[in-house]
Parts: structure tokens; sequence; C-alpha cells
């Protein structure tokens, strides 16, 4: 039986150890037949390690997703390796420890800035770099966390988040025209080390489990890792600028 990522070739941003949601989609793309390309951010040897740990050798490109020069030689240095791209994964989020646990009322302009830039403009910044490479449309999938409403410590990253799901939507607008399909993964609490440099992510994993209808086990990466290679597959064909709520059902909850 041929794999639903058969023949796809996808580059996953944002593994850096390998309880990183981007390592584990990672993973379950190469089990489903994709060629898969990894970036890195600052530790490449790091990154290099990890990615020994996939069922298949994947390279690594260097890509901090805030430097100019990386994202402009970006399509060149991918071309190495392979001839376009039908899938993107952007598993990448930072904020200023200001932005997160701290009262939400102090965080300075400048680090609100830093996160907005790198969690939530990057998606722009990619998109706009992989594009010579996806001429024949493909899937460009974010990851969130529902920034519909506040939650406990999350903070300004929340407000990056929201700016990153009204991201997802214009570049949807802007990009469905060439077949590229743009749409968010909003996943519920997986311990990651982004996950754990927020203080107070315990408060937000806290009972998740109990809560969600279908259960949620905030050690278990492969329910987000599956439903972002369904995002990236082409069994979602109609669907864009949408957010598909990978979290137990707990957003569909009162109380
Ligand atoms: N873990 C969760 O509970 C959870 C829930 C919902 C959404 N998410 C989102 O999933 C994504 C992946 O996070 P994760 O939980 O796997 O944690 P992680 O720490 O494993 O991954 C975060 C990644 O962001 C990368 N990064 C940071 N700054 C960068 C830059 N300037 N350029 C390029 N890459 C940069 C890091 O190198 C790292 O690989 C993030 O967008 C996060 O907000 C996580």
């Amino acid at each position: 039986m041929s794999g639903l990522l058969e023949g796809k070739r996808i580059l996953v941003t944002g593994v850096i150890t390998d309880a990183s949601i981007a390592f584990h989609a990672a993973k379950a793309a190469q089990e489903q037949g994709a060629e898969v390309v990894l970036t890195g951010f600052g530790r490449l040897s790091l990154v290099e390690r990890i990615a020994t740990r996939l069922p298949k050798p994947a390279p690594v490109l260097e890509l901090d997703v805030s430097n100019a020069e990386h994202l402009e030689t970006l399509p060149e240095r991918l071309r190495q390796h392979v001839s376009g791209l039908d899938g993107v994964l952007h598993s990448i989020g930072y904020a200023p420890p200001s932005c997160l646990g701290e009262p939400f009322l102090d965080a300075p302009w400048e680090d609100v800035a830093t996160g907005v830039e790198i969690s939530a403009y990057s998606l722009k910044s990619l998109s706009t770099a992989v594009l010579p490479l996806m001429g024949e449309g493909g899937s460009i999938v974010g990851m969130d966390f529902d920034a519909r409403v506040a939650w406990p410590a999350y903070n300004w990253m929340g407000v990056a988040k929201a700016a990153l799901e009204s991201t997802s939507r214009y570049l949807a607008r802007e990009l469905g025209p060439q077949g590229i399909r743009v749409n968010l993964v909003s996943a519920g609490p997986v311990r990651t080390m982004a996950a754990k440099s927020i203080p107070g992510f315990s408060e937000l994993e806290a009972g998740w489990g109990d809560r969600a209808p279908l259960g949620w086990d905030v050690n278990d990466p492969t329910p987000v890792a599956k439903s972002i290679c369904a995002v990236l597959s082409d069994w979602l064909p109609a669907t864009t600028g949408s957010m598909i709520m990978v979290d137990g059902g707990v957003h569909s909850l009162g109380i």
C-alpha cells in the first residue's frame, strides 16, 4: 500500500530535540513516503544528530527565519537536494521571557516585536522564500495554539499566535490562485522544549486530558504529527485559511 505522502517533497522547519513536534511530523511524513528536508536554527550539529534518529536520512539546512540572507539563499540550497517542494511545515515559535508568564502588562514592545516577528511574520517570510520551488502548488502548514481566547501564562505568545492565525488567512487568500493551500494545525499542549520554557505551562496542560472528549496525552505528539501529514497530503484539497483543531476536542467545550 502506498503512503499518504508518497512522492511528496516536504520541507520541515523547527526540529531542535526528538520531542519537537517537527521531529514527529518529519518521522510520520517519511513513514508515509515523503522525501524530507529539514532546516535548523542555530545549533545545527544538534539538529543533525537528532535527524539521524529519523527512519531515513534527511539533509539539514541552516535557517533563521529572521535572517534575510538565509531566506534569500534558501531556494538554491534546497535545489541541491530536491527539484521542488510539495509541502512546508512552519513549526517555529519564540518570544523573550518577558512575554511569557511574567505580568502581561510588563512586556516591553521590543520583546513583543521579536515574538511577533519570529512566531507570526515568519510564516510570510518562509512562504515567500519557498515560493520559487512550489510552482505546481502545494500545502503550507503552520503550528498554532488556539489564540481566539486568553490563556494563563501564554500572554504575548498568544498575541503572536493571533497574528499567525490572521497571517495564515491572508497568505491563503494571496497564494490560493497558485494552488497553494495555507492552514494551521492548532494543537493541544505537548511537552517540548518550547512548551517547557513557558513558566505556567503546567497550568495550561493541567486537566486537558480529563476535559478532552477524546482524551489527550501531553507526552504523545503522534496525533499532532499525523494531522500535520494529513494537511500536507492531497486529501484536504479544498481547505485553506483554516485552523485544524487537534486538541482532543477541548476547543469545542464551554466548561
Ligand atoms: N508544544 C506545544 O504544546 C504546542 C502547542 C501548540 C502549538 N505549538 C507550536 O508548535 C511549534 C513548534 O514548537 P514545539 O512545541 O515543537 O517546540 P520546539 O522547541 O521543539 O520547537 C520550536 C522551534 O522553533 C525554532 N526557532 C526558534 N526561533 C527560530 C528562528 N529565529 N528561526 C528558525 N527557527 C526558530 C527552534 O529552533 C525550535 O526548533 C511552535 O510554533 C509552537 O508554538 C506547540
